[in-house]
């Protein structure tokens, strides 16, 4: 394709993706395709001649636009808003045309320090403490592309952080500082000792993470009288036994808006429980919520305070709620030498005179892979655009859906709340009156989970659901709505209970023509 082909090309996806966008609330939500539809249409090899690009064009639509689904879509309820906006796509293709792998300072200079502004912009954004600043020559951030990729990298820097210190306090060591190599016989001695800590509501990355790592991961259970969240006198008590059991706890994930209920884990009682310890370090996963950190108001709710005290790392996602598209998580450190420490491999092909005078960062160092995107010109392109003011006003608009539906729950004689809203998130279930208060919490699950199924049978909604384990009671299985996209309306959550209302009806029609008999 040569430039002109370009151009012609360019102005023809822009003018379909202004297609896509206009027609979109018209469109159904969920994709209306089984498995293989795809397979089956596509050829089994590659071309072996060119092909006309106006072909593969048409191609797009035909052919993959029927196998989407609508994130975008106003009525997407499902998992967590992904929003991808306009500024961001276009920040993409711009971040595409330079492209390059930005791995360090002298790739592309205006990768990394727009990078290193955007981070500190951000951390101002929401608050976070002075150190977490890229500023402050101690801690800062850096873009990565997901959350769990956030863990990983934040267990990393743990597991290097602990095995350091027990290499210094091992009977007649005479290692001090952080200025050498972990010995060989610390690390054989004490990797495989290791354990990481989550609750039972903490993302499935947590588990993920130990699984990489060949290390336990601990959930420690949470009750429903505590909303769900991880309490220090638990996960002390967890750790308490294994301490006594010759293992080495280096790694808590707590979570700022769990992704079941949007639960703020008690980072006070866990900041004060870890603060005896010398091995662990504490990350904050707020994947979904963090970004709502930009709302004053919102910063004790999500224990802000707390954060700034106790955090090792923090991190959220700029590409769910955050209007930023697909990938761009925001990953901050309290101490950035922790992550040198553990990431720097630097063989002599990567070296440069500024990064050994130490004029510059190089972020191959803060992330587990060498390459990189240019995501940062995402960030710059949305923020300018929105402004904090715009970007504090889209996620008041969430919260304020959040906060009419539930009304309308509440209202509702056959529906009840499982949790109140937490920011844009509420979990639901059939109940109220319509329940007699003597039916088994097994059956409650069964009927929800009949509703479950013809919610997913449509395609004009999209809701998940989820099972809250809990110690003091059975798990409940009940709906999450997770609202807040840029494109939902009022009127869109109004139609979305309006279809859940009228699913509600139809199991409980059919539970009560068998008098709830075949259930008991
Ligand atoms: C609390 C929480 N953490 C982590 C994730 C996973 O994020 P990522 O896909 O960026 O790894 C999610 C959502 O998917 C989440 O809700």
């Amino acid at each position: 394709m040569d430039i002109e082909g370009f151009r012609r090309a360019g102005y023809a996806a822009v003018d379909a993706v202004c297609d896509y966008y206009t027609n979109l609330s018209k469109k159904t939500v969920r994709a209306q395709v089984l498995p293989g539809y795809l397979i089956d249409q596509l050829p089994r090899e590659a071309p072996k001649t060119d092909e006309d690009f106006a072909l593969v064009q048409s191609d797009f639509e035909s052919l993959i636009l029927p196998g989407i689904t609508n994130w975008q879509h106003g009525k997407f309820m499902a998992y967590f808003p992904g929003i991808s906006t306009f500024e961001s796509m276009i920040a993409d293709l711009y971040a595409t045309s330079v492209s390059n792998p930005g791995f360090n300072w002298v790739c592309s200079p205006a990768c990394t320090e727009l990078e290193q502004v955007m981070m500190d912009w951000m951390a101002k954004l929401f608050g976070l403490g002075k150190m977490f600043h890229i500023e402050s020559g101690k801690g800062g951030g850096v873009i990565l592309n997901s959350a769990s990729e956030a863990v990983l990298t934040a267990a990393v820097a743990a597991r290097e952080t602990a095995l350091r210190y027990l290499a210094t306090t091992e009977p007649g060591s005479t290692l001090s500082g952080d200025g050498f190599d972990i010995p060989d016989d610390i690390r054989a001695k004490y990797s495989s000792k290791l354990v990481m800590y989550g609750s039972t509501h903490t993302h499935s990355l947590g588990q993920k993470a130990a699984l990489i790592f060949g290390l336990t991961f601990r959930a420690v259970p949470v009750s429903t009288a505590d909303k769900y969240a991880l309490r220090g006198d638990a996960l002390q008590e967890v750790i308490d036994q294994d301490i006594k059991d010759g293992l080495i706890p280096f790694f808590v994930i707590a979570t700022v808006g769990t992704t079941s209920t949007g639960t703020v884990d008690r980072i006070d009682e866990i900041g004060a429980v870890l603060a005896e310890y010398n091995t662990i370090s504490l990350h904050i996963d707020a994947a979904w919520a963090g970004v709502a950190l930009a709302l004053e108001d919102q910063r004790g709710y999500l224990r802000l305070a707390d954060i700034n005290r106790y955090a090792t790392s923090f991190c959220t996602n700029m590409h769910k709620w955050g209007l930023v598209a697909l990938d761009c998580t925001l990953f901050f450190v309290r101490n950035r030498k922790v992550l040198n420490l553990a990431l720097d491999a630097t063989p002599a092909y990567l070296r440069y005179k500024e990064a050994e005078t130490g004029a510059v960062i190089d972020y191959r160092n803060w992330q587990l892979a060498l390459g990189r995107r240019f995501r940062s010109i995402k960030v710059w392109f949305v923020m300018r655009s929105y402004g904090v003011k715009g970007f504090q006003d889209h996620l008041r608009v969430g919260i304020d859906h959040c906060q009419q539906l539930s009304k309308l729950i509440i209202a509702s004689p056959s529906f009840e709340l499982v949790t109140a809203p937490s920011l844009a998130l509420l979990t639901f279930r059939l109940g109220g009156a319509a329940i007699p208060a003597d039916t088994l919490p097994a059956e409650r699950n069964l009927l929800n989970t009949l509703l479950n199924v013809r919610l997913n049978a449509r395609y004009d909604v999209f809701l998940t659901q989820t099972l809250l384990p809990s110690t003091d009671e059975e798990d409940v299985f009940c709906i999450r709505v997770a609202l807040g996209g840029r494109r939902t309306t009022m009127r869109d959550v109004e139609e979305v209970w309006a279809v859940v209302v009228e699913e509600g009806e139809e199991v409980l029609r059919e539970w009560t023509k068998t008098s709830g008999a075949a259930w008991a």
